[in-house]
């Protein structure tokens, strides 16, 4: 079985982040959510695998995993020149798949638990497709899935307006060969997408088995800000281990689950777990809370930070209480004491401050 990894996109939703930067890589915990997808796709077993690329970002994924030999993995990178949608993408991954069955995940998507066992599920029971479903607040936003009494699939919408359940598609899919028929069957959407779940829809059309699984567990899609903070509050909360490799000084204090890593020093500050600080930052008379992540070579000076998101190289100073972030890298948000209280602002495109 090979995998395809969906890594193109416009991430139009994660601007003005995604101007610079592919948004498979922002870091959830300290590391790119796309790591995490390679690291579940290899405990499932699988090595082939294709990565969708657009031509805007396609090079910063190429630069961060290589030929996957950290993964151990065989990567083939696959051009998709324009985002038209998932179906798109599977036809454009085409050539690569040949007639092999495989698995499709997003490279914006994580699952509690890894894949192995739906991989598993799939070889067992030798559907057409294996979808991964999950109860969601507000389907509107997703494919919604209806079931019959027994559990079967029924009938597949995208973005309905009115959800006949609350079941939504999970950004993990796997597939036979039968797809690229169903595929080649459907019509652009009205956002001119072709779209899996149409390619799903028509698969049932077809009377082909498509076989399904609510998931129990969480799913997390980072899409958009707050996903992002949702993740990486989930993947704290549940996967870090205390390890401190940089230098606290004696009037500092670390508590609970806390992460410091090497080159990184700490002086005359709190910072209460989980929280993930990475390498070579200065963290000095401030606190970090829970649910805080700070990118590599990061400044935090006079500051109480929590429930955040800060990538590299950026400067904090004098914040007396920042929350609820997001921040790009090489960003300085810095108060000012002396004058009047102006904002001086140097922001780029697409940003968002609340005051
Ligand atoms: P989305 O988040 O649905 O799409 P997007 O990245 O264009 O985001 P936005 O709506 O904010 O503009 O895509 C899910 C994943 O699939 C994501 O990792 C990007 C990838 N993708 C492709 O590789 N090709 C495509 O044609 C599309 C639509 C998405």
């Amino acid at each position: 079985m090979k995998a395809i990894i969906l890594a193109g996109g416009r991430g139009t939703r994660l601007k003005p982040l995604t101007n610079t930067m592919a948004k498979q890589l922002l870091p959830v915990a300290n590391k790119p959510i796309l790591f995490y997808v390679l690291e579940q796709i290899r405990e499932a077993g699988l090595t082939e695998i294709g990565i969708i690329i657009s031509p805007e970002t396609g090079h910063w994924i190429k630069e961060a995993v290589g030929n996957g030999s950290k993964w151990k993995a065989q990567i083939t990178y696959i051009l998709q020149p324009e985002p038209l949608g998932l179906a798109h993408a599977v036809k454009t991954a085409r050539d690569f798949l040949s007639d092999s069955p495989f698995l499709m995940f997003l490279g914006d998507n994580l699952i509690e638990g890894g894949i192995k066992g739906f991989v598993e599920e799939f070889n067992s029971f030798h559907p057409d497709a294996l979808i991964l479903l999950k109860e969601v607040p507000d389907p509107r936003l997703f494919g919604v899935a209806e079931l019959d009494a027994s559990g079967r699939v029924m009938h597949l919408v995208e973005k309905p307006k009115e959800p006949k359940s609350n079941l939504a598609l999970v950004g993990i899919y796997l597939f036979t060969p039968e797809i690229h028929q169903a595929i080649a069957q459907i019509k652009p959407s009205w956002r001119g997408e072709l779209e899996i779940t149409d390619a799903i829809q028509k698969l049932l059309e077809m009377g082909r088995e498509v076989r399904s699984h609510i998931l129990k567990g969480w799913w997390l899609d980072t899409g958009k800000k707050d996903d992002l903070l949702e993740a990486n509050r989930v993947v704290l909360d549940d996967y870090l281990k205390r390890d401190i490799k940089g230098e606290v000084d004696s009037q500092s204090q670390i508590v609970g689950r806390v992460e410091v890593r090497r080159g990184t020093k700490v002086e005359s500050s709190i910072i209460r777990g989980p929280a993930s600080i990475a390498e070579d930052c200065g963290i000095r008379n401030s606190f970090i809370g829970p649910f805080t992540s700070i990118g590599a070579g990061t400044i935090i000076e006079g500051s109480s930070i929590e429930h955040s998101v800060i990538l590299e190289s950026s400067h904090i100073l004098k914040i007396e209480r920042l929350a609820d972030s997001v921040i790009g890298r090489s960003t300085e948000v810095i108060k000012q004491e002396q004058g009047f209280k102006a904002l001086r602002l140097f922001i780029g495109d697409d940003a968002r401050v609340e005051l």
